[in-house]
Order: C-alpha cells, then structure tokens, then sequence
C-alpha cells in the first residue's frame, strides 16, 4: 500500500490508466526514440480524502525551459485573470505597501495587470520559455519553482506578501508540505493564500477524466483542502465555485483565526459529505464511466473510419494526452490535431505522435468531424468555429459522455 503524500495514511487506487507519457511532451517528427513513460493511476486517501496520482514524475521533466502551455492562449482565460487581478487589486491590496506574489505566473497573464497597475507583485514561474515572455510585458519574475526556500528568500529581500495567489498550479506540485511552510514564511499575518483549480466535484459529475494527467498531481475538495491547510496552522475561509477550465473552485486560506469563515466553507463540505464525494464507492462508479467513455468513443471513431468519414481532433490540450493513450488514437483514426502555440506546431502529440498542425490546418483541410480535445474552451471555439458547423462539419464531445453535435 502507497502512503498519502499529505497526511501519510492509506492511498487506495481506484483507477488506472495504463502506460502515459508526459502530456506537454511534443517530440519533432521522428524523434521520440528515448519517450518518456509512467503508469498513471489515481487514488484516495482513506484518512484525509485527498485525491491524488499513484505515481510522481520528476518535476523537472514537465516545466522546463521548453514546457509549451501559454495561459494567454484563450480570450476566456484572459479575461478571468484580468478580472481576478482587478478584484485583488480592490479588496486585497489596498494598504500602504501591497504586494502579490503568484506560484505558476506562466505568461504573465494575471500579473501583468497588477504589473499595469504599478503595484509591487513577483511571480515564481520555473518553465523558462514562459517566463520569459512575461518579463516582455513587464512582469517581474522569479525563474524558479516555488518551495520553502524561495519563499524565504522572497520573504528577506522583499518582505511579506498580502496576497500569494496560484492558478491551476498547486494541484501540479507534489511537495505541498514544502509549499505551505513556504506560504507560512511569505504571508503577512492578516494575508490570504489563494489557489484555483480543476474541482473533484465537477470531475466525477461529468466524468472530466482528461484532468487526471501527470501535472495534475491532486483533485482538491473543499473538505481535503480544508484538512490540509489546518495541519500548516492555516484554514479554509472561503471557497467559489469558477466555470472555467470545465468546473473549477477557488480556495481562499488564511492563518487560524485572522479572518472569519464564509458559510460557504461549511456549505460546500456538507454537500461533499451528503454525495460521498471523496469515497470509494463513488470513485469507482467513476471509474466504471470512464471505461464507458473510453470504449464509446473508440466505437464511434472507428465507425467513422469504416463509413470514409474524416476525423481532425482540436486543441492538443494535455488532458488530450490522457484521452489519445488511454483509447488508442493515432493517425488511422484522428488524421492531426489543430493548435494555435507555435511550441506544439510541427511537432507530434505525446504517445500517440498525431501530427499537431496549426489552427489553419482546420480551415484548409477540414475534417467531417473534429474531435473537441480542448472542450473546456468549447463555448469560445465553437463561435470561433462557426462556420465549420454552418459547412456541415460536427464537433464530437466525450465530456460528460461521448455525443455528436
Ligand atoms: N497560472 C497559469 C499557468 C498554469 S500551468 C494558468 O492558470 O493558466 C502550471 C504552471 O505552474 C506552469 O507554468 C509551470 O511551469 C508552473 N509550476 C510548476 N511547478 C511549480 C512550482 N513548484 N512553483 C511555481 N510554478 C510551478
Ligand atoms: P487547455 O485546455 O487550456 O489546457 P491543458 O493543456 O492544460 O489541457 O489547453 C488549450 C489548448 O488548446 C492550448 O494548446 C491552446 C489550444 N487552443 C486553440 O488551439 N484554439 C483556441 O481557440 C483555444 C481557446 C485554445
Ligand atoms: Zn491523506
């Protein structure tokens, strides 16, 4: 039996996805001899319910100087963190000297506002290429990964922080021990920890299982969020639910006592407990639609196949990766995947080496049907899209169950 990496009690798998690659790994054509591959398997703590993977891959072999997700990428997303900045910007960071500190700033997407503002802020941002371009647009950054030690460095030459906000990266990072020390040492006594990302709730309703990828190392709940955070001498004190990203909820933590609990906190753990969200029986009826999904969508593909249809997938998402290698796909099946970062472009999907061609591809050689790979951003793709759909062309969904629309 594995431990839990956040209390150490019993981790009991409830799903494995067999043999992966790293999802954010796109080779050249041709070169992928020395692929990267681990068994990806997720589990619950029966202790504290945490949700997590069976296995940990090197941090330094997903974010690196050539990690390829851009946040700037989507309209939707850009306009969430302008607008999650702004609201920081009004209510957190109204004092004398403010300063925000962000784990995972990427391109710079949340920050730069702050940055536009002319308030004091750091981002910690390890993947290079990322940083980069967000130093570009006048973001200041840390080009390293967020632990104990960068947060006491950040602490000693520019004092605490009022706000330490993380989107979509504290799932990613195995060692949370070391990073709630760090939030420990970084915040100032009456500031917030904010963190963002894929809900567990939201997963298991609509069997969202793309999310569980090598970067997605937990699936947080209100109530596993909330057993963690006490352990550092913290506490949950205030949760929202965000529609972003297929169903997302944002933690607000604080020290023990510095700030009084919404009865949102109370609400959203009552209504976990009542579902038996974090349980195995629930967990394993995920499992079961998974494997659904799975042979739906490999059913229907290969029907297409047989009836001369042709199949483009869109968005070489990392979730993708997970979706592609779990059924099997490859170019008899999906002929490329259109995307619109040049740092996938030309290059091929991980595992499965589906060629990843840009968004023009879609235009000049359109399939009859185009599977939505990126379906967290159907809503601005398919208004993009519009005329694929207006030409006859049909989306294939497999979120909550494989459909054609
Ligand atoms: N916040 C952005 C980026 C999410 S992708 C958004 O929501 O769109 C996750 C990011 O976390 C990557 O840019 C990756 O390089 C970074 N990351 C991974 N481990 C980290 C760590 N320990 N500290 C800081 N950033 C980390
Ligand atoms: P996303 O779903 O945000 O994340 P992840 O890789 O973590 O699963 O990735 C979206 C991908 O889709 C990204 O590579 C950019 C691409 N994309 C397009 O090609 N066109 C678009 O209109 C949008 C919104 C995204
Ligand atoms: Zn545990």
């Amino acid at each position: 039996m594995t431990a839990c990496r956040i209390c150490g009690g019993d981790l009991v798998e409830f799903y494995d996805f067999g043999r992966q690659p790293l999802s954010d790994a796109f080779h050249k054509p041709g070169q992928f001899q020395d692929e990267f591959f681990f068994r990806l398997a997720v589990g619950l703590c029966t202790d504290c319910t945490m949700v997590q993977l069976m296995e940990e891959v090197p941090r330094d072999k997903m974010f690196h100087e050539d990690y390829p997700y851009y946040s700037s990428g989507s309209a939707v997303m850009r306009k969430h963190f302008e607008l999650t900045a702004r609201r920081f910007i009004e209510t957190e960071l109204t004092g004398p000297a403010p300063f925000a500190v962000e784990i995972g700033s990427n391109d710079g997407i949340m920050l730069k506002t702050i940055a536009d503002a002319g308030i004091k802020h750091l981002g910690v941002e390890p993947s290079g290429g990322v940083a980069e371009l967000s130093r570009s647009k006048g973001v200041r950054v840390l080009n390293e990964f967020f632990q104990e030690s960068t947060a006491v460095e950040i602490a000693a030459t520019d004092g605490q922080a009022d706000v330490i906000f993380s989107a979509n990266t504290i799932c990613h990072i195995p060692y949370l021990d070391s990073i709630f020390k760090g939030v420990d040492a970084l915040l100032k006594p009456n500031g917030v920890f904010v963190f963002e990302d894929p809900y567990l709730g939201e997963i298991v309703r609509r069997t969202s299982f793309d999310q569980i990828y090598d970067e997605h190392y937990y699936f947080f709940t209100a109530r596993s969020v909330q057993s963690m955070a006490n352990r550092y001498g913290f506490e949950l004190v205030d949760v929202e639910r965000l529609p972003v990203h297929g169903g997302e909820t944002r933690y607000t933590i604080a020290r023990q006592g510095a700030r009084t609990p919404s009865p949102a906190v109370a609400e959203m753990i009552a209504e976990e407990n009542e579902r038996g969200l974090a349980t195995l029986p629930t967990l394993e009826g995920f499992g079961e639609n998974v494997t659904k999904i799975k042979d739906d969508l490999v059913a229907l593909l290969t029907k297409l196949k047989a009836e001369g249809k042709t199949v483009a997938a869109y968005g070489a998402t990392a979730k993708s990766a997970t979706v592609a290698n779990l059924c099997g796909l490859s170019t008899d099946l999906v002929s490329y995947v259109c995307d619109t970062t040049p740092q996938k472009q030309n290059r091929v999907s991980p595992g499965t080496h589906i060629p990843v061609r840009p968004a023009e591809a879609f235009h000049e050689d359109t399939p009859d049907y185009a599977l939505l790979f990126a379906w967290n951003h159907a809503e601005e793709i398919m208004a993009k899209e519009k005329a694929f759909r207006d030409g006859g062309g049909k989306w294939i969904l497999y979120v909550p169950e494989v459909h054609v629309v």
